[in-house]
Parts: C-alpha cells; structure tokens; sequence
C-alpha cells in the first residue's frame, strides 16, 4: 500500500474482489518496479489517478497464477504488488516454460517501450538505420536488441556511461556516441553518422537537450531529405525542449509519440496476442537478453529506490 508520494509500505488490507465476469483473482509470482509505477505512487506520471483515502496498492502488472495454475503475463485491475490481485483475463499473456516469473515480470514493459514505438509508431522496415538516444537504460537494451529483430540495418545509440554503452555494442549496436562530449563534438558526430548512413528512425528515452540537438543535426539546408520517424518514449533528460519551425520544415520528419495513450485498441490487442508473445520465445530461446534484480515483498519499504545496476529491472517475487 502506499499514499502519494509516500513509501510503499508492507501490510494487510482487504482481498480485491472481482468486478464483472472478465475480472479474476490471481495469485501474483513476481512485479516489476519501473518509472511508471514510480511516477504512478508519486502522482506524478500523466496516468496516475488520485490516491483513494485509504491508500492504494502499488504494481500496474505482473506474473501471476490463474485459479487453474496457469501461468500467465497480466495487467492488474487491482495493484499486483501484493499475494492476491484481480485482473482481466482478456489482458493476459501466457509465460511459457523455461522464462522464470522475474524475466517475465520485467519484460513486458520494456517490450512495450521498445517495440510498440518501432513497429506502430515507427513502422520499421528492414533495413532501417535506427538511432536510439538514451539506449543504456533497461528498456534501450530490449529496443536495440528488437530494432535488430525487426531487420535494422545499423543501429546507433546514445548515452552517458561508457560502459553501458559498450555493451550495448554485444547486443547488437553497431557505433555509440557519448552524450557527455561537448555539444559540438556530439553534433559532428551525429551529424557525420546521417551524412554516411541517413538516420531513418529515432527511438528516444532522453529528450531534453539530447532532443534539440539530435533535431539540429537532422535540419536540412532546402535540398531533398530523408524520411525520419521521430519516436519520444521517454524523458529522462527533461520534458521539455525548443523546437524551430524552420528546423522542422526543413525536414521530411514525423515526430509523435509512444505510451499509453497514444495506442490504439488494435494496437494494443496486438501487443498482448502477438508481439509480448513472440518477444516471450525470443527471450527463452536467449535472442532477447535482459538482467533482472529480485527482492521480496516484504522489505518493499526498504529497496523501493534501490539503486539497481545500470540496465537492470527491480523485480519483486512473492
Ligand atoms: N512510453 C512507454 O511505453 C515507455 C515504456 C518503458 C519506459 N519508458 C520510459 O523510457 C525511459 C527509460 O526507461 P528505462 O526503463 O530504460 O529506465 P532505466 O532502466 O532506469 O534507464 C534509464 C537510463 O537513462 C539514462 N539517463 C538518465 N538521465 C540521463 C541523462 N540526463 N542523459 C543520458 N542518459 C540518462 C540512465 O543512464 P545511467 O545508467 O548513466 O544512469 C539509464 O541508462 C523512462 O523515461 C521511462 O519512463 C516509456
């Protein structure tokens, strides 16, 4: 349970009771911890609701069991951080053996992050050459490792810690550039990458500064330009930037968006009976590699703001 802004903290409260016939309790495995359910108990992310009086519980999915023991993917109607939630059968995907409930836990949400912007907002052709900005987090590993699933044909990624950005590099990213050079080298080096291999797509964690700069670098000069799918998934970098009118008519670009929100229904159906799916088999076959770390639900209060390694998950196990 936790009030907004307010620790999770560890306790017992009712059993959640489903509402109409879609609605079942499940007994939850494992639960990610990611930005929105963070920016869901802080109030702060664009979905979040006001807290109920009593306080709400926390977890907007999870890997849980149905009453028939099947193992499943589920979004919750309750909050599943807890041993008992309701959720909606119709939003279920089932975890096939050989993925453990952490992996799948954490999965889907940088499956989400990644693949619903590459493939619906993005629509990736193979041969596309994808520039991810801020890829070294949890999510811009599983976008490098899709966007090469999905036929790429040069990956490039973004981000401030070298050593992430190196291995980004065995995942299947093909040139790196550091976002802490100064403004100048790092637009000499964007700006040298479009010239030799044009950017097609641009997958974008950061916005912020990183934004502006990446737009300076794909400004054209009133000559034909190349298509650009511009994609902001997230902003660790900032929410806001400046943006030219010239700059942006100066270019053949799409700018939209990917999250909840910006998905269709159709799209979404698709993400739960196809894409989570077949990113679930990847990821047992060992073509979709993530890190998890796993703590239990009982010292949630504690490792709520655990500082996990660079590109990993916090996953809870129940
Ligand atoms: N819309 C969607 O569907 C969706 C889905 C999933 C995620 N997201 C969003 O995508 C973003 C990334 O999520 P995530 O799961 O990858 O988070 P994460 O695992 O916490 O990774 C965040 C990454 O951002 C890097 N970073 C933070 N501030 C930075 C800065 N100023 N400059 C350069 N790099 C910076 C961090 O680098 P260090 O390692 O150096 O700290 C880290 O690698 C978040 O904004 C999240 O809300 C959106």
């Amino acid at each position: 349970m936790y009030q907004k802004g307010g620790l999770p903290q560890y306790t017992d409260f009712p059993e959640p009771a489903s509402q109409n016939d879609d609605e079942v309790l499940v007994t939850v495995k494992a639960v990610a911890i990611k930005h929105f359910d963070k920016g869901v108990a802080a109030g702060s992310h664009y979905s979040s609701e006001a807290p109920k009086q009593n306080g709400r519980v926390i977890g907007g999915d999870g890997v849980c069991l149905l009453a028939n023991g099947t193992r499943v993917y589920a979004i919750g109607v309750s909050g599943m951080l807890a041993e008992k939630a309701t959720i909606r059968k119709s939003y279920t995907v089932p975890v096939p053996d050989g993925l453990d409930d952490a992996t799948a836990a954490a999965l889907p949400n940088g499956i989400m992050g990644a693949a619903m912007g590459l493939k619906f907002k993005a629509n990736i052709q193979a041969g596309d050459v994808v520039l991810i900005n801020g890829a070294t987090g949890f999510t811009g590993r599983i976008a490098v490792q899709i966007a090469k699933h999905y036929g790429a044909k040069k990956i490039i990624v973004t981000g401030r810690n070298q050593q992430s950005l190196n291995d980004l590099l065995s995942l299947g990213a093909d040139e790196t550039v550091s976002v802490l050079q100064d403004d100048e080298n790092f637009k000499a080096q964007l700006t040298a990458i479009h010239e030799a291999t044009p950017i097609d797509i641009i997958i974008d964690y950061l916005w912020g500064h990183t934004a502006e700069m990446i737009l300076a670098c794909i400004k054209g000069d009133g000559s034909f330009t190349n298509k650009i799918r511009y994609v902001s998934i997230g902003s660790m970098g900032g929410d806001l930037i400046q943006l030219s009118a010239a700059n942006l008519r100066s270019v053949d670009l799409k700018l939209n968006g990917s999250g909840l929100g910006a998905w269709s229904k159709q799209q979404v159906g698709q993400l739960i009976s196809e894409i989570l799916p077949e990113m679930f088999l990847l990821a047992v076959q060992g073509k979709l590699k993530i890190e998890t770390t796993r703590v239990k639900l009982e010292d949630i209060t504690d490792l709520w703001n655990l500082d996990v390694p660079g590109g990993q998950r916090l996953v809870v196990t129940i």
